[in-house]
């Protein structure tokens, strides 16, 4: 497996502000952009917002998504929409969200289709559960194991408990740069089988990494206190 370049900064606040960063320097230089979900990345979503008004050079994807309406208060969509996409003034030249209101199985067909041709992305945003998990790939499910296509309906294996449409582990790894955002101490369990364990499925943020890629982590002391 490829080594993480880890950089640990003091606090969230300072990791968000480091991933903001990245995603401005991504959203002026243009490309693709997989966000991620979760609560970690919503305030690193405000501070790009607020540093760069205009993404019109840049297309936004989804690493996952909850079966749910897009302006449901659980929806990934929903969170980026409210952090991010609401405080531009150009908005992203495409924005394709999982239709998690389609159900797991017709959703995760129709983001297939929206994928078919998609190259390699530009940079691909991970969160990490404190089980491990990443995007809706949860420990030791099957999904870890799906290499013949793009995209995968599942159920839930962390709360939410609502089932998820999900990019499989080759599609995460098939980008230039794909960065993990982690923080918080109840992290640190799982940031270190991640990123300094072996590969396994008991972690599947193990199994996540730019195949030709560079992979990347910004964390915060807490969430690194265990490597
Ligand atoms: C989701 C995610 C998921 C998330 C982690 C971390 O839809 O829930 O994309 O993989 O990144 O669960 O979430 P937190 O940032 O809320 O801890």
């Amino acid at each position: 497996m490829n080594p993480v370049e880890i950089t640990v900064v003091a606090d969230a606040e300072a990791a968000a502000r480091l991933v903001a960063d990245r995603l401005v320097e991504q959203a002026r230089a243009g490309g693709s952009i997989v966000l991620t979900g979760g609560s970690t990345p919503r305030h690193a979503y405000e501070i790009a917002a607020g540093l760069e008004p205009d993404w019109s050079r840049a297309d936004l994807w989804w690493g996952d998504e909850r079966c749910v309406a897009p302006d449901d208060e659980q929806s990934n969509y929903a969170m980026a929409k409210a952090a991010l996409l609401d405080g531009l003034d150009a908005a992203p030249a495409a924005v394709h969200r999982m239709q998690g209101e389609l159900g797991r199985d017709d959703g995760a067909a129709e983001y297939e289709r929206e994928l078919g041709g998609v190259g390699d992305f530009d940079l691909v945003l991970l969160g990490l559960g404190p089980d491990g998990h990443i995007a809706s790939l949860f420990p030791h499910f099957p999904s870890l194991d799906v290499t013949d296509c793009n995209v995968i309906g599942s159920e839930a294996g962390h709360e939410p408990f609502v089932d998820r449409i999900s990019l499989t582990l080759p599609r995460i790894g098939a980008t230039r740069e794909l960065l993990f955002l982690v923080t918080g101490e109840d992290k640190a369990d799982a940031v270190s089988l991640a990123l300094a364990g072996e590969p396994s499925p008991a972690t599947p943020g193990s199994l996540a990494r730019a195949a030709d890629g560079t992979t990347r982590a910004v964390l915060d002391r807490a969430a690194a206190a265990k490597l």
